[in-house]
């Protein structure tokens, strides 16, 4: 029974390994998979887009770029930070209640699955955790973006 058992789980480690060894063989329907390579990506993209400012660790830099590690505006304005990435964002924002006024540039030529990679990483690191986020929620959050 017990050995039975043990067989079992050492045959669902067997799979686990492979997975992760074969990403493509798991194919999508696997979210823990499909969410490992956002995030994998994502943090890629984090580094080369957006780390200058906000930093590698997310803590943003003095009154100058908010902070994402911990963020309150972004826990509550998500389509916002989406169009943001794309469009930017201006005007005065308070982040953990302190103000912050300078412009973010967005970067147009990012594809809405680069936004899902970027936004998963972000969203699941630090203090948050969101879980996936899928390109369709990019797509209808990039349709409400204000002119
Ligand atoms: C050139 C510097 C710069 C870069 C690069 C940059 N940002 Fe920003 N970001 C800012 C500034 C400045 C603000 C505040 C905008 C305002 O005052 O309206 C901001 C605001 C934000 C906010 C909302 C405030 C908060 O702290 O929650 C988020 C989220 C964010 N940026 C994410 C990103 C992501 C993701 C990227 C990369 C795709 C990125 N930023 C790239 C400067 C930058």
């Amino acid at each position: 029974m017990a050995l039975a058992i043990s067989r079992k789980l050492s045959m669902i480690a067997i799979q686990l390994v492979a997975c992760s060894l074969w990403l493509a063989a798991c194919g999508q329907s696997n979210t823990d998979t499909k969410f490992q390579q956002y995030y994998v990506q994502g943090e890629q993209l984090y580094l080369k887009n957006c780390s200058n400012c906000h930093q590698k660790k997310g803590g943003g830099l003095g009154r100058i770029y908010p902070p994402l590690n911990k963020s309150d505006y972004m826990d509550q304005h998500f389509d916002e930070v989406i169009c943001a990435m794309k469009n930017g964002m201006e005007g005065e924002l308070i982040v953990n209640g302190k103000k912050y006024n300078k412009q973010m540039k967005g970067i147009p030529s990012l594809t809405e699955l680069e936004i899902a990679e970027i936004a998963t990483y972000i969203y699941n690191s630090w203090t948050h955790t969101r879980g996936l986020v899928e390109i369709q929620t990019v797509t209808a959050a990039l349709q409400k973006c204000p002119e």
